[in-house]
């Protein structure tokens, strides 16, 4: 029965009855909050592009995780930037390395938030690729394996309840997965970075985790934007090696990529709300040009409403803040 009949606008009538029929729902319970690790004492460095981000200190790491903890948020996602780098990135994998510490730190500090570790070596590298290097600069798959399982292995031993390999080298699930078990921590998950585009978005996070590559790009390893089915693929054989939760990143010029993998697989589905976008939002809203709350709530729920389960985001503490302020609202602002 068409118009007048039919009227779509009589549940767009107030704040309730849209809220009635709302189809996405936005769950700190769902957030992951990345959070950079440094070493020394007392630190808490602010990083440029990245307003209300920080390089923390392993004393002071534990303290954000509690807050992040009592905002109900799920877990962070850690990176640590080492005090030395080397030709192998062998800090990647050192037992008191300053992952491995900021991950002892966190979880004495909030024992039910989750920590889950990036495992990659761009961070650890001299040359920041996120691999093994050759001579002439090629950046050497197998090789590479042994030294992320490896590390991977140290940050389970450390207490990672998840591991996320981001480094795009073939056949890295399935030799961590390998080198997890027969380490004995087969409760471990792998949060695959699957389809992770080399995307120029990254650029204020390789200035907070000194990462970016000193020669050449990562267009020989991350995934290149114009397609499409290769994503699907990636995330095919990450699930055949054993990966526990598949990730699309970076998330907004890839809605479409997570609405083809949502409907395509079963698996948990991550994405990741990177650093460009986050700086993009608070850039042009500390200048008045948009609403950067609004804004915020806005992107997270495309994020969900294109089939992501899980988002990983730099907003996730003021996003679980706002959207406790939008519920007490509801409730009548108590
Ligand atoms: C690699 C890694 C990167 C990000 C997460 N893990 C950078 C890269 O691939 O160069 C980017 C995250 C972001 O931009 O927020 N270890």
């Amino acid at each position: 029965m068409p118009f007048p009949t039919e009227r779509l606008r009589r549940l767009r009538t107030s704040p309730a009855m849209r809220r009635l029929v709302a189809e996405t729902h936005l769950d700190p319970g769902q957030f992951l909050y990345p959070m950079f690790a440094v070493h020394g004492s007392g630190v808490k460095e602010r990083i440029g592009a990245m307003p209300g981000n920080y390089r923390w200190s392993v004393d002071l790491l534990g303290e954000e995780a509690r807050r992040a903890a009592r905002l109900g948020i799920a877990g962070i996602l850690l990176f640590g930037i080492p005090a030395a780098k080397d030709e192998a990135g062998s800090e990647a994998y050192a037992q008191d390395g300053i992952a491995q510490q900021a991950v002892r730190a966190v979880k004495d500090a909030a024992p039910d938030l989750l920590v889950i570790t990036d495992v990659c070596l761009c961070e650890y590298t001299s040359h920041g690729h996120c691999g093994v290097v050759d001579e002439g600069g090629r950046v050497l798959n197998d090789p590479t394996l042994e030294v992320l399982a490896r590390t991977a292995v140290s940050h389970a031993d450390a207490g990672a309840d998840i591991v996320a390999p981001s480094d795009m080298m073939d056949g890295r699930v399935g030799a961590i997965r390998e080198a997890l078990d027969e380490g004995g921590f087969t409760d471990t998950a792998i949060m695959a970075y699957s389809a992770k585009y080399a995307s120029a978005f990254y650029g204020p996070f390789r200035e907070a985790a000194e990462s970016a590559p000193k020669s050449g790009d990562r267009r020989g390893y991350q995934m290149d934007p114009p397609n499409w089915r290769q994503a699907l693929r990636e995330v095919e054989l990450d699930i055949e090696e054993g990966a526990d939760i598949v990730m699309v990143k970076p998330a907004l010029p890839n809605l479409d990529i997570i609405r083809l993998v949502r409907d395509e697989f079963d698996l948990p589905l991550a994405a990741y709300n990177v650093s460009g976008e986050y700086s993009m939002v608070h850039a042009a809203g500390a200048r008045k040009w948009i609403d950067a709350r609004a804004v915020t709530l806005e992107i997270l729920t495309a994020i969900k409403r294109a089939g992501a389960d899980i988002i990983i985001t730099y907003h996730a503490l003021e996003a679980a803040r706002w959207l406790r302020e939008r519920g007490s609202q509801h409730r009548g602002g108590c």
